[in-house]
Parts: structure tokens; sequence; C-alpha cells
């Protein structure tokens, strides 16, 4: 038998067998290599004499042909073969029942604070944040409620030592103290964040929510105060037309201090805001009192200014219909999935705040 018939022979018959991928790259290159089998018959090819030499190219070309067509062979079935087994293992049968997709959802708190934020900021004011565990410096004495003022029993706080010094706020006011502490006047602030007191039933929570506002500048008056509240609740609650009343009430930090309160009535048992003969109560307000200024560094000679608080959960509770104040705080999925929002449903102004 010629050498080339019997390297034919023993790799056809190599590749009968069962083989994998590296045994078929062994056999290519025992063949095909560099120093393979063929590539060096090929080699030999010019030593030899005519008439052979035609006879010996052309077999060996044939030869070397087969070969590779074995080879090519062998290489698509073993790649059948591993798509076939990727299809196996990849099944998915479409007649499973879907697995439930559960999708997170804004706590309604959370949305009307993203609200607020969004309606205070088209007319400049800026959003500031201050730490729940405050000192009774900022807390008290520097929005002008000394010790033993009877405001402080009111407050019902909550201490976190003996001395009375650090505690958990009772309101977001001390955001006003901070904020002008570290800054120079003008201020346009608002700061949203939880606020505690101890105190609990159907319309009070231990841990609720405020926002604070603070427009410090010159030739601030009641009037720019006025226009501001007005146009927040408007935005608010989307609506044209509010009717809204400024009550005289006492705040140590601002002078004169008011309360709003705006209209309401019950209508085939809902709630409606801006119109009837009722009314309710959902801020306080002032003019910020010269010693608060004095306090943290600001002439009040030269800049004076207005200060609010509104009560954030009262205000989800009256916009989204929910009665309870502690179902705020329950954190029972079910009503988290009826009352909250769509988290990709960002508010802003122009696409509509709630809808
Ligand atoms: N801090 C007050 C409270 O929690 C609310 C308040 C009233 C804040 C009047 C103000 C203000 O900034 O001017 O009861």
């Amino acid at each position: 038998m010629s050498d080339l018939k019997k390297i034919k022979d023993e790799f056809l018959s190599k590749l009968q067998k069962k083989l994998d991928l590296s045994e078929i790259n062994k056999i290519k290159s025992d063949l095909f290599g560099k120093n393979g089998l063929i590539s060096s018959e090929f080699k030999k090819i010019g030593s030899i004499a005519e008439p052979e030499k035609k006879k010996f190219a052309s077999d060996l070309n044939i030869i070397k042909d087969e070969l590779q067509e074995a080879i090519n062979l062998k290489l698509n079935q073993i790649e059948i073969s591993e798509i076939n087994q990727k299809l196996e293992k990849e099944k998915v049968d479409v007649t499973l029942p879907e697995r439930t997709f559960i999708r997170g959802k804004i706590h309604p708190v959370s949305q009307t604070i993203d609200e607020i934020s969004s309606i205070f900021s088209e007319i400049g004011f800026s959003v500031e944040e201050g730490p729940d565990v405050e000192n009774e410096h900022n807390n008290f004495t520097a929005l002008n409620t000394p010790d033993n003022h009877p405001a402080r029993d009111m407050h019902d706080t909550f201490y976190l030592d003996k001395n009375k010094k650090k505690l958990l706020r009772t309101h977001t006011s001390p955001v006003q103290i901070r904020t002008m502490s570290k800054n120079k006047p003008p201020f346009k602030i608002i700061a949203p964040g939880r606020t505690y007191r101890s105190d609990s039933d159907q319309t009070h929570a231990p841990m609720f929510h405020q926002v604070e506002g603070l427009h410090i500048d010159k030739n601030i008056n009641m009037g720019h105060l006025k226009g501001c509240l007005n146009y927040f609740i408007k935005e608010f609650f989307e609506i044209e037309k509010i009717k809204m009343r400024f009550r005289p009430s006492h705040f140590p930090f601002t002078e004169p201090s008011a309360e709003v309160d705006i209209g309401y009535e019950i209508k085939d048992g809902k709630i409606i805001i801006g119109e009837g003969n009722k009314w309710l109560e959902i801020l306080g307000c002032g003019m910020v009192h010269p010693n608060v200024l004095k306090n943290v560094k600001v002439d009040p000679k030269n800049y004076q200014g207005y200060a609010f608080g509104i009560g954030i959960d009262r205000l989800a509770m009256l916009k989204y219909g929910i009665n309870d104040l502690r179902s705020f705080f329950e954190c029972d999925y079910r009503w988290l999935n009826h009352f909250g929002f769509d988290p990709l449903d960002v508010p802003t102004n122009y696409r509509g705040l709630s809808r």
C-alpha cells in the first residue's frame, strides 16, 4: 500500500469514531499542520520526476480533499450537536403560568414631598435638609424659644439625653437656623423632612412630616408670604381658585404669626378643597422674628422675610383621600399598592403633578 493510501485509511477510520473538538483539531494539525503528514507529502512533489510527479500530485490532492471533507463533516456534526444540547437546556415552556411581577410603588408621602419640591422650585426655592437628631439650640433657643418658654412643653419633645441637649427635632424649623448660620442672605429655601413628637392618635403620629419654608431678602413683606402660599395651595391641589384665610396666631420665631386655613366642603361623602364654608388648618407662618435673625448674625434692619411650616401628611391625606394618618406608617403592601404611585411617573409642574 502506498504511503498516501495508508495515511488516508488510517485517518478516515480515526474520523469515524466519536471525537470531541480537541481531538479533531489534533487530527487537523497531524495532517495539515506545518509538519503534518499531508503537508510533508506536498513538500515531496518537487523531488519526484515526471511522469510519476503528475499522478502523485493528483492523488495527493484528491486524498487531501477527502480528508478535509471528512474533518469538516465531523466539525459540522459537533456544531449541530452543541446547538441541540443548548436548545434542549434552554427550552421554555410557554404554557407555564407567568411569575407574578411585583412592581414597587412610591409612598404617598414621598410623592407629596416630590410634588411640593417641584412646586416651590418653580418659584426659586431650593431644597435644604437637616438631621433628625438635633440639638436644643437649633430646635428651640436659636428660634427664640428660650429655656422655660411654654412652647417647649407644647412640643412633647423626645429628648435623647438627661441634660436635654440632644433631641429628635420637633419641627423642621431648625433647618432655618442651619441654613442661615452657614450662608449669607438672601435665603429662599424649603426643607422637607421627618419630625417627632410624643403623640399618637388618628390624626397624630409620633413621627410625621413637615416642610419648612424660608424667604429672607431686602424688602420682603407679608404680601409676598400670602402670594407664595396662595400659589402653592392652588398648584398643590391642582385647582384654579382657593379660599384661604390667615388667622392671627403665635409662634416664638415669627412676629406677626398666623395660621392658614383653607376652605372646603363635603359633597357626596367626598372632601372638595377650595369651596364651601368649612375651614381646615394646614400651616403656620409669619414674618421671621428679628431675634431669630440676630441669632444667626443676619441684620434685621437690612434683611427680613417670612417663614412657614406645613404638615405634609395632612396635605397628602387631603389630596389623596386617605382618612387615617396611621395607615401611612403601617407598611401594608396592599395599602401601598392601592395608594402608591408609579416610580417612573416623576411629578413635574409641566406634565402634571399627580397624573
Ligand atoms: N414650626 C412650627 C410647628 O411645628 C410651624 C411653623 C409655624 C413654622 C410658623 C414656621 C412658621 O416657619 O413661621 O408648629
